[in-house]
């Protein structure tokens, strides 16, 4: 971490109203400041997400019934083609048929992307998300 700088922002009174209210519903130890380097961080993050060859992290999480047509089968041989950028990934065995998938993925956030929708665009899976995150190591 850099030295501390400071600086001023001018706002519309109404709007700095909501983000205090935002950052008092953060609980105690939430402060304006820190409330900034979050947001700053976070859009510093969509901005590697959005440059398609910069390494990024993330994890794919999803739900999906594997007695369906050979579903689990399916999402099993996509991870195996993408074994490169699989890092890990955890099963849960929510009820007789559901099951939960987190796969941790790491590498150009254009392939990460593709190989997320390949996963979540199979038929038969109910829900699922990618999460976006980062190396941390430009931030
Ligand atoms: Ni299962």
């Amino acid at each position: 971490m850099g030295k501390l700088a400071r600086f001023g922002v001018a706002m519309d009174e109404d709007l700095l109203g909501k983000f205090d209210e935002l950052v008092a519903r953060r609980g105690s130890g939430a402060n304006r400041s820190e409330a900034v380097r979050d947001l700053v961080r976070d859009a510093l993050v969509d901005e590697q997400w959005e440059a398609p060859d910069e390494e990024i992290v993330g994890t794919i999480t999803m739900v999906f019934d594997h007695h369906a047509n050979d579903l689990a089968e399916k999402l099993d041989s996509l991870q195996h083609a993408h074994h490169d950028k699989v890092v890990s990934s955890m099963h849960v065995h929510l009820d007789a048929h559901n099951c939960l998938e987190v796969i941790v993925v790491r590498g150009a956030s254009g392939q990460i992307r593709t190989i997320a929708e390949a996963l979540l665009g199979t038929k038969g899976v109910k829900h699922g998300k990618l999460v976006t995150t980062t190396t941390g190591r430009h931030l």
